[in-house]
């Protein structure tokens, strides 16, 4: 069978190690036994363990100095130190200095048990935490993470595209990361060095996002009291991206249409023609292809800038990402809030994996940076999420196209029947009284109604 853990006993007194021994073995650990501080430090070199147990009272190097050793060595050893009774002052100094958790003497076998078994819970948390961490540092590109196949190909298709000068156009849902390929290919590229000039189109006015791109002028417009560059200008030699370029008129469009094929274009009010070296990135969170086949956007315009397609999968089609991302943040917000490192427990980031993440990577970041700005420990547990990540509501879209030509209101109606019934299903986890209870009718008519629908449960 395999041991629940591996112990260290340093005590001095051969007893004592017997029966923390016999006690620790008997519920499956694997214990090795050291009589002195100094025997014990020599054994922690030698191999590791998951916990070590230390009696404060021994003779030469006592308890509290081996624990300052120990973290002085090994900062994230787990250690539990035992102490006389009555002496509330070793315990503190114990806390103080690292341990985990004390014991007072005398000792029930089961407040021994409980300790240690919380010591190797928490000791395998935080060492999947530090595997996670590790792993990190292998899909790092620029400041995005991902190991994902969709996304390891997309950043191999980020580096390819970088150097060249193609318009590429960035498609994904909102908070996928736009922003960040789009500076990824600029800081790739060689231009590198020019500036980076992000145009938002989407809440700009139009002839504000016409002036700002182009610049003015002196008397083009009331108010235009001197002359002024615009972005194209400043991005020279550079990149400039537009981010939600879905969003601008036709009118933009065109004009955006004759610097991409001219490489010029005039200030508002101008007469003369700016010469320019932009590379143009652009990003959308809309489908464009849709928004042109609606007449909204150009065509021309559109295949100038779809000459590099780089897709954005939304998180939810790359669930496996999720908890290299909640260590990536983690490690993000604790260091801007200059706390201890953060580590979150497999049952918070269960259900950070079985989330839908409609607000994306964006949505996941805001998440953890308010667990790590609440948290009053270095752990982070469910009790940190959201409720509504811990019970989502499930939304019950309707199943079946309206208005449908083929099927009648009575096979509509069956049909959403089974999806309410499917999905009580799923969320009771199988079990038909739970099921019915989320839908508040008896168990009786559950099972009829599953049997009336043909649905067979398990
Ligand atoms: N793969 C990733 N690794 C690390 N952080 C990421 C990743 N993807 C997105 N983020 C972070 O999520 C946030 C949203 O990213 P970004 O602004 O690039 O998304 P977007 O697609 O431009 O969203 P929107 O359409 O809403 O503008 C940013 O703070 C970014 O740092
Ligand atoms: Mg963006």
């Amino acid at each position: 069978m395999k041991k629940k853990g591996r112990m260290l006993v340093i005590d001095d007194e051969p007893s004592m190690q017997e029966v923390l021994k016999k006690l620790l073995n008997d519920d499956g650990y694997e214990v090795a036994v050291a009589s002195s501080g100094k025997e014990g430090l020599h054994k922690l070199e030698q191999s590791g363990y998951d916990l070590v147990i230390c009696d404060v009272m021994m003779p030469d190097m006592n308890g509290l100095q081996t624990l300052e050793e120990i973290k002085r060595l090994a900062p994230e050893q787990m250690v539990i130190m035992i102490t006389a009774y009555g002496s509330v002052e070793d315990a503190v100094s114990s806390i103080k200095s690292g341990a985990f958790d004390y014991i007072t003497r005398p000792y029930k076998n089961e407040a021994v048990l409980n300790a240690v078994q919380r010591a190797v819970r928490q000791r395998s948390l935080i060492e999947e935490n530090i595997n996670l961490r590790n792993i990190l540092k292998k899909y790092r590109f620029e400041n995005m993470v991902g190991k994902n196949k969709k996304m390891q190909d997309m950043f191999k298709l980020t580096l390819q595209v970088a150097p060249s000068k193609s318009t590429v156009l960035i498609e994904g849902e909102s908070g996928t990361g736009k922003e960040l390929v789009a500076t990824a290919i600029h800081q790739n590229s060689p231009r590198a060095s020019k500036s980076f000039v992000v145009v938002n189109c989407g809440t700009v006015p139009a002839d504000l996002l016409e002036s700002n791109l182009f610049g003015h002028v002196k008397g083009a417009f009331t108010g235009a009291i001197s002359s002024k560059k615009g972005l194209f200008e400043i991005a020279d030699g550079g990149s400039i991206f537009f981010d939600e370029i879905g969003n601008i008129n036709l009118e933009t469009q065109a004009k955006l249409l004759r610097v991409i094929q001219e490489k010029k274009f005039m200030r508002l009010g101008g007469v003369d023609n700016i010469q320019v070296d932009v590379r143009i990135i652009a990003a959308t969170n809309k489908k464009l292809k849709e928004i042109m086949e609606r007449g909204e956007f150009r065509e021309d315009l559109f295949y100038r800038l779809n000459v590099i397609n780089i897709p954005l999968p939304p998180l939810r089609e790359r669930k496996d990402d999720i908890p290299l991302l909640v260590s990536h943040f983690l490690q993000k917000y604790c260091e801007e809030n200059k706390k201890k490192l953060c580590n979150i427990t497999p049952e918070a980031m269960a259900y950070l994996e079985s989330y839908h993440w409609p607000g994306n990577v964006r949505e996941l970041q805001n998440i953890i940076e308010r667990a790590v700005v609440l948290a009053t420990t270095d752990i982070i547990g469910k009790e940190l999420l959201p409720d509504y990540i811990i019970n989502p509501a499930v939304s019950l879209n309707f199943p079946v196209q309206f208005p449908s030509n083929s099927l009648s209101f009575k096979e509509m109606v069956h049909e959403f029947e089974r999806k309410l019934i499917l999905n009580s299903l799923k969320m009771a986890n199988g079990v038909q009284k739970k099921a019915a209870e989320l839908l508040k009718i008896n168990p009786t008519t559950f099972s009829e109604m599953l049997k009336r629908l043909n649905i067979a449960n398990k």
